[in-house]
């Protein structure tokens, strides 16, 4: 799959966003080591804070699909979901919290997982790795010396 199908997936999850507090609709699309793509959106809550942002709720479907460990690849778009089709010029990169929760999948799978961060009208985007997202990240290998 390339770059462009996964932004495409990414915008089309996106309409399926629950985002009625922010209108911005973001989705994610996640490409699995065996080529297949879970997608997922972000769902918001009348209580704020409890909303689910579209990585999670990908990261969730990936975990389900084919495992975090089988994450080979990234897209992640947000705008305005409004139209037919997701709107927006500016590029979305994944929040503090998605970052630490993908750097879990990466570590998992031995991969500095690709992150494409694309506009939500699908026209431009930035190549990220989440080691360069999130340096000197606290993962599973962090949590050697438990007792
Ligand atoms: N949002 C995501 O889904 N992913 C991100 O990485 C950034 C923010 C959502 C959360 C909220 O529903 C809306 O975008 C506005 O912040």
């Amino acid at each position: 799959m390339n770059d462009e199908q996964l932004i495409a997936a990414a915008r089309a999850a996106a309409l399926k966003a629950y985002a009625p507090y922010s209108n911005f609709s973001v989705g994610c699309a996640i490409l699995g080591a065996d080529g297949q793509v879970v997608t997922g959106a972000n769902m918001e809550n009348a209580c704020f804070r409890l909303g689910v942002c579209a990585e999670i709720s990908a990261l969730t479907a990936a975990q389900a699909s084919f495992g975090l460990a089988n994450i080979a690849r990234i897209a992640v778009a947000g705008g305005d979901g409004s139209g037919a089709a997701l709107a927006g010029a500016s590029t979305v990169t994944p929040c503090g919290g998605c970052r630490q929760s993908i750097l879990e999948a990466a570590q998992l799978s031995g991969r500095d997982v690709e992150i494409l961060c694309a506009s939500g009208d699908g026209t431009q985007f930035d190549r990220h790795r989440i080691y360069d997202l999130i340096p000197h990240g606290f993962g599973p290998a962090n949590l050697t010396d438990a007792g």
